[in-house]
């Protein structure tokens, strides 16, 4: 420390003494450049001259390294190098026994050693101040020196620097940080403005740094999933959140158990959601988390949800025998299985035919039990009759439901009773009529009618024209293999007593109209020959007359 005081006390001395000894007329010297401005660390050259007319001595009084480069003999030229900050050489001379100097001001200017921007954070929420900071090593002189502070090109912020160049020197400014941010670069820029002293405008910028902005909402992962799951059952797990930026850099994990599912997720706005196959396996069985974690920005926002994992084997509906004859016995039977219990086991009526038929089970029958079985007598109405099996599992305290239906066939012998075909037909002739004969049974019964007289078959169905010879007894016979049933049905054709009525009207009419006619016929007749008689008689008196007056 000590020599650097010395040296930099000497050239002040030196000025002290020309300023002291140095007078008007006397000896002149001079200093060229009088100014100097140039880049530190490079080299000057400096002419000492004087006007001294006397023995003179002439020197440069400096603190930086100089050489002599040339002389005259009123004038030394000298180089001073290494200059590394600003100076002030002085020529001095001797001139007789006065003493002079001149100074010259030479002022060195330097590009900052180093221009570099503070790392920015990873992530920076948006909403939040951050606050950029630049630090700036050297640069020269500081009074001509600014630092910028940019996002991309835009200028954020632009301050002098000041302070000392040796140390570092930090320019900051604060930004409220946006979702345009994101990805933005951010950088520093130095301006050494020496245009004043007619060199330049140097720049020197910082390497630029990406800032990453991010946004979390307040609320939590939204779980999309039926809670209550079945084993062997396959299921898309939904993980959805609404408000985060930038969505599409999120990662979101889903598992179940402990076990990592495969999330496909999609990212847009500021929505992500993301989808998983879930495969309920045995081993799941019980309570299982399913946790679904939005990670962005190194944070992480977590959903939880409580599934309940049951197996439920669906119960068995048994008849002992699917296919009974009429009268046999069948024993239905609904069994649960696992942790199920049968709740239900009941009958509907098959067809038309058994609508009223409720087939009455035992009371007990309604109360949950592992297994519930009744047996019956098969009787024709309960062909088609379908029994109903209801199992049920309490999971997460609902109660899930198993259902089975089963459907029973009766053989029974052929039916052919009066609803089915009546006895009695009574058709006039010539109508249109539709005869109706329908036999019943299991398998379908083949049903024949015949004239006992003479074999005629009965036209079932629609009748076009009924003819008198359809009259007669017929014999419907129907036949399956349970067995065969006979039944007469009666068909009478009226056509007698309309053509007797004909008659009895014709033959009344005949009766009053035949006699009126020969009546007035007779009395019509005898008049006429009460009046021929009369005139035969006047005819006659006539003639008499004539034979009287001529005689023959
Ligand atoms: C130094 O200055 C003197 C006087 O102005 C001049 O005559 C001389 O040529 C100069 N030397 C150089 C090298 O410029
Ligand atoms: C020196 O020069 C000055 C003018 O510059 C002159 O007046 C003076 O007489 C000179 N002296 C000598 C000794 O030559
Ligand atoms: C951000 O900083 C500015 C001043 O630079 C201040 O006015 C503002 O309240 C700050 N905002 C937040 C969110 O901190
Ligand atoms: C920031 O710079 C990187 C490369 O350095 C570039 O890929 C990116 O597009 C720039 N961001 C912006 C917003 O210009
Ligand atoms: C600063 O800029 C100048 C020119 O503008 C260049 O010569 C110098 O090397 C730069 N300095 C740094 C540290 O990059
Ligand atoms: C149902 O069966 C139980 C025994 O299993 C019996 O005690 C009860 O009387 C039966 N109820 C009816 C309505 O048949
Ligand atoms: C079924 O028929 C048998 C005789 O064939 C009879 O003993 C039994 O009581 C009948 N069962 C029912 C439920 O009617
Ligand atoms: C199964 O049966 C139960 C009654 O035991 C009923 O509540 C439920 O709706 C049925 N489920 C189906 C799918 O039919
Ligand atoms: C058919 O009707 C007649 C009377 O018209 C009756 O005597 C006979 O018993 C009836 N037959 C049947 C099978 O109903
Ligand atoms: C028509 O048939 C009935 C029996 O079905 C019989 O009594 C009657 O005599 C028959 N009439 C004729 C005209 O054959
Ligand atoms: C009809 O049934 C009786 C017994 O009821 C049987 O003897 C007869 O052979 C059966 N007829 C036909 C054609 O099956």
């Amino acid at each position: 420390m000590a020599p650097t005081r010395t040296r930099s006390l000497l050239p002040l001395l030196l000025a002290l003494a020309t300023v002291l000894m140095s007078g008007p007329g006397d000896a002149q010297i001079s200093i060229f450049p009088k100014e100097a401005f140039l880049q530190r660390g490079t080299s000057l050259q400096v002419n000492c001259s004087t006007s001294c007319n006397q023995t003179f001595t002439l020197g440069l009084e400096t603190k930086l390294p100089k050489t002599e480069l040339a002389s005259g003999h009123n004038w030394k030229l000298f180089e001073l190098t290494d200059i590394e900050e600003d100076s002030r050489p002085l020529c001095f001379e001797n001139c007789g026994t006065i003493q002079a100097s001149a100074s010259a001001y030479v002022t060195v200017y330097s590009f900052p050693e180093s221009v570099e921007l503070d790392p920015l954070p990873s992530w920076q929420p948006v909403g939040k101040n951050l606050t950029l900071r630049c630090q700036v090593h050297g640069g020269v002189p500081r009074a001509q020196l600014t630092a910028v502070l940019l996002r991309g090109e835009v200028e954020l912020s632009r301050q002098p620097v000041t302070g000392n160049p040796r140390d570092l020197t930090e320019i900051t400014v604060t930004v409220l940080a946006s979702r345009d941010d994101h990805q933005a670069n951010f950088s520093c820029r130095t301006e050494l403005d020496l245009r004043r002293q007619g060199v330049a405008l140097f720049q020197n910028i910082s390497e630029s740094r990406q800032l990453q902005t991010f946004e979390l909402p307040v609320t939590l992962p939204k779980l999309d999933t039926p809670v209550i799951l079945e084993v062997g059952t396959q299921h898309l797990v939904l993980c959805s959140l609404q408000g985060l930026f930038p969505a599409s850099e999120a990662q979101v994990h889903l598992e179940v158990g402990g076990q990592r599912l495969n999330p496909t997720t999609t990212g847009s706005r500021d929505l992500v959601s993301a989808t998983a196959p879930l495969e309920v396996t045995a081993e799941l069985e019980g309570t299982q988390q399913l946790r679904c974690v939005v990670e962005l920005a190194e944070q992480t926002l977590e959903a939880q949800e409580t599934l309940s994992i049951y197996s439920f084997p669906a119960p068995t509906l048994t008849l002992s025998e699917p296919e009974v004859s009429e009268g046999g016995p069948v024993t239905v039977k609904c069994e649960a299985h696992g942790r199920s219990l049968v709740v239900m086991l009941t009958s509907a009526p098959a067809g038309p035919r058994s609508r009223e038929i409720q087939l009455t089970l035992n009371a007990s029958s309604r109360l949950p039990s592992p297994e519930i079985q009744f047996t019956l007598n098969a009787s024709a109405e309960d062909h088609k009759r379908r029994f109903f099996c209801s199992a049920a599992l309490k999971v997460a305290g609902q109660v899930l439901y198993k259902n089975l239906t089963m459907e029973l066939h009766v053989l029974y012998g052929p039916r052919l009773d009066e609803s089915d075909c009546l006895g009695n037909w009574t058709w006039p002739e010539r109508s249109q009529q539709t005869l109706k004969c329908q036999a019943w049974g299991n398998p379908f019964p083949k049903l024949t009618c015949i004239r006992e007289t003479d074999g005629a078959l009965l036209p079932i169905g629609l009748v076009k024209t009924v003819k008198r010879e359809m009259n007669g007894t017929y014999m419907c016979h129907a036949v399956n293999s349970q067995g065969n049933v006979t039944r007469a049905v009666f068909l009478t054709v009226l056509y007698h007593h309309q053509n007797n009525l004909v008659i009895i009207i014709l033959v009344t009419l005949a009766a009053i109209l035949v006699p009126m006619a020969t009546a007035i016929y007779l009395y019509n007749r005898q008049r006429k020959i009460k009046i021929y008689k009369l005139q035969k008689a006047q005819e006659e008196t006539a003639m008499k007359l004539k034979t009287q007056a001529t005689p023959p």
